[in-house]
């Protein structure tokens, strides 16, 4: 091989044509590489980056977290935009906005010379404990897949690799290097899958993070099933998948790793230390063609997104800009969800209150440090308090006394730090800080019209308080332009449209990973023995009253729902129905709702959920505007995965279809036959 080989020489090697097809372009750069040099390109250096090879004119493929904004260094030396967390954005419903973030955040990525970000973090949201349920974006795997495909295609439609994570069940951060999630084959199907499978094959995501855990006793970078025959054979994967940050340090072995299907071991060389590397493969334990096989994903995705291109055929990356802080702040406000609002006490009238209240600890708090990987380094970000006094300046007096105010704000939360919302550590409580829930206790004795503010990326006990006070909005941790976004929540210039992606349970033991030690958290193993009954599928079926449930959220106005049409009563093998609804907003504010379609199987063999989210369409709507609006429904969408026969299934018999506002607030009814 020739060492000394000039930019010139090298432009006029195949890979580098960029008129060439990109598995033209792979093969070919594939058999210049030596064995040594695959070697180096498997795992990583500076915690960022794979390592160059100069020879060939391969450049470092760089990578930054993170779900919420591009973070680079732990001292935020270099700024991106803080984009609300994944809850929040998932409580939009706003599978739009999910796409413009994904768009946004891929700029972010390309102006600091980065390749993929390490985004969406898709595990589903098992537990309120987890560590990481604001990162993560629902309970539910159907609005999970559509929000992942959306956040994924747009990251890649600006040639940035979307890395979807973390591949599977990592569910909970206790542990969470060493234990096993102990999980059926129908609760991966049903649950845990479908927004990785979907995000592969619809978003085409070319990158994927295994997980730490074990899942069922292997882990996730040596799991051969999860990472071969699942991802490539099953799904058709064609992307790389890449470690968790020093995952190989627990168990596995190089031969294992390389056997699964692993490519990419970061941030550093463990397992796949060249050394190593070569004396597996000298003794036989991996074939030249399987780890060929690995190290070509790596290579199809350098060319994805065009690291051998020339920088003017790139499209250009940009960050901190005017039009990402406003998507961050539509995104924040989009996501806020009203919980409760008695009296119409919200919105407030700017021009009818004298004094309002500002009061308790997350009025004055930024949000965005700590937390873990997911945290990034904002150039500003607008605290609650400054959103308010932005609002109130020359129009109304704002004091620290409740008794003297029309209305009080009381202000509560979490924080991202060890024991709240972050990774690594799971919540250490349900609920709120003991002199929070004083707080609010003492403050509504003071003042009736009492409006909470919980800024949590997770569902906290209410239970406490809730009864007392008239109203409550769920903040999440709305990013950069947080404050200015609950101002206009709370003045009504944006009428609060959000549903919770996660059921609020009253108490934890009502939840359905909290029945025992070993559901949660478990010990070397986690056992998830609720199977597919997460989340909202749980309380249903043993009719447990949350204190709110999943898809509620209201709304400053009213929405009419009528004229439920099916058009067809029966329907047989793959045929698909149409449903239509019409909805009316009755009230007097514009305002946005998120029309819900569940399905329910009658008559099944197996115990199934007593409802399953299948359809939403969030509509904007004037004062009395009626929309029709449509879903198509086919036997994907009654299907249920039989374990004993390992397929999917839809059984012939009567399906319910229930159209709503929330998950238990269900509007309209209507019912197919479907005949197999
Ligand atoms: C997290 C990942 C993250 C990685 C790199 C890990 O600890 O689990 O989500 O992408 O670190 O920061």
């Amino acid at each position: 091989m020739n060492d000394d080989r000039s930019d010139l020489e090298l432009s006029k090697l195949p890979f580098m044509d960029m008129n060439l097809d990109i598995e033209s372009r792979v093969e070919d750069l594939l058999q210049r590489l030596t064995l040594q040099e695959k070697f180096t390109l498997s795992s990583g250096m500076k915690w960022w980056y794979t390592k160059p090879i100069e020879r060939l004119g391969i450049r470092s493929f760089a990578m930054h977290d993170g779900p919420h904004g591009v973070r680079v260094d732990n001292e935020g030396k270099i700024k991106s935009t803080y984009f609300p967390s994944a809850i929040c954005r998932s409580a939009t419903w706003n599978l739009d906005l999910s796409e413009k973030f994904g768009i946004a955040i891929a700029q972010e990525i390309r102006d600091v010379g980065a390749h993929m970000l390490l985004a969406p973090g898709i595990n589903i949201q098992r537990t309120p404990m987890c560590g990481r349920t604001f990162e993560y974006q629902t309970e539910d795997p159907y609005l999970n897949k559509k929000l992942a495909v959306a956040v994924v295609k747009g990251v890649q439609s600006q040639r940035i690799a979307a890395c979807i994570k973390h591949f599977i069940c990592n569910n909970q951060e206790t542990n969470r290097f060493t234990v096993s999630s102990e999980v059926s084959e129908r609760a991966l199907q049903e649950i845990y899958y479908p927004a990785f499978k979907a995000a592969v094959q619809e978003a085409d995501a070319w990158s994927v993070m295994s997980s730490y855990n074990k899942i069922n006793g292997i882990y996730g970078a040596e799991n051969k099933h999860l990472l071969t025959e699942v991802l490539r054979d099953e799904w058709g994967f064609k992307g790389f998948v890449v470690t968790d940050w020093v995952a190989t340090r627990w168990g596995t072995t190089t031969e294992s790793c390389v056997n699964a299907g692993l490519t990419l071991e970061m941030p550093s060389a463990i397992k796949y230390d060249p050394k190593k590397m070569l004396q597996a493969y000298e003794e036989g334990k991996f074939s030249l063609d399987t780890f060929d096989e690995n190290v070509k994903r790596l290579l199809r995705v350098m060319f994805l997104v065009g690291l051998f291109d020339k920088e003017n055929t790139l499209l250009k990356g940009s960050r901190n800009t005017p039009e990402h802080q406003t998507l961050a702040r539509e995104i924040a406000e989009e996501g806020i969800v009203l919980l409760k609002n008695t009296g119409a006490l919200l919105p407030l009238d700017l021009e009818k209150v004298r004094k309002i209240a500002v009061i308790g600890p997350t009025a004055k708090r930024k949000t965005y440090l700590g937390g873990g990987s997911s945290s990034n380094f904002p150039p500003y970000e607008v605290k609650p308090i400054r959103g308010i006094k932005n609002k109130c300046q020359d129009h109304v007096e704002l004091v620290t006394t409740p008794s003297e105010a029309d209305v009080t704000l009381v202000f509560v939360g979490l924080q991202h730090k060890e024991g709240g919302d972050a990774e690594n550590w799971d919540k250490d409580s349900f609920n709120l800080p003991l002199d929070q829930i004083e707080l609010i206790n003492e403050t509504v004795k003071d003042n009736p019209n009492t409006i909470v503010i919980n800024t949590s990326g997770s569902p906290v006990s209410m239970i406490e308080w809730i009864d007392k006070v008239p109203a409550v909005l769920q903040a999440w941790y709305g990013g950069m332009e947080a404050g200015n976004a609950i101002a206009a929540i709370i003045f009504g210039d944006t009428n609060p449209s959000g549903k919770l992606p996660i059921t609020f349970p009253k108490k934890l033991s009502d939840s359905p990973g909290h029945t025992s030690k070993r559901t949660y958290p478990g010990n070397e193993k986690v056992f998830y023995e609720e199977g597919i009954f997460v989340g909202y599928r749980h309380f249903d079926t043993k009719n447990i009253k949350p204190i709110f449930p999943f898809g509620h959220g209201l709304s400053y106005t009213n929405f009419k729902y009528e004229n439920l049409e099916i058009n067809k009563d029966k329907v047989s093998g793959e045929e698909v129905f149409n449903i239509t609804i019409e909805i009316t907003n009755s009230g007097n504010h514009v305002g946005a709702e998120v029309v819900q379609l569940y399905i329910q199987d009658v008559e099944c063999s197996i115990e199934r959920p007593v409802k399953e989210l299948k359809g939403f369409k969030k509509v904007k709507l004037k004062p009395s505007e009626k929309k029709t609006i449509k879903f198509e429904i086919g036997k994907e969408n009654l299907s249920f995965f039989d374990e004993n026969d390992n397929c999917w299934k839809a059984e012939k018999g009567l399906f319910k279809i229930l159209i709503g506002s929330s998950s238990r607030d269900i509007r309209l009814q209507g019912e197919i036959e479907y005949l197999g």
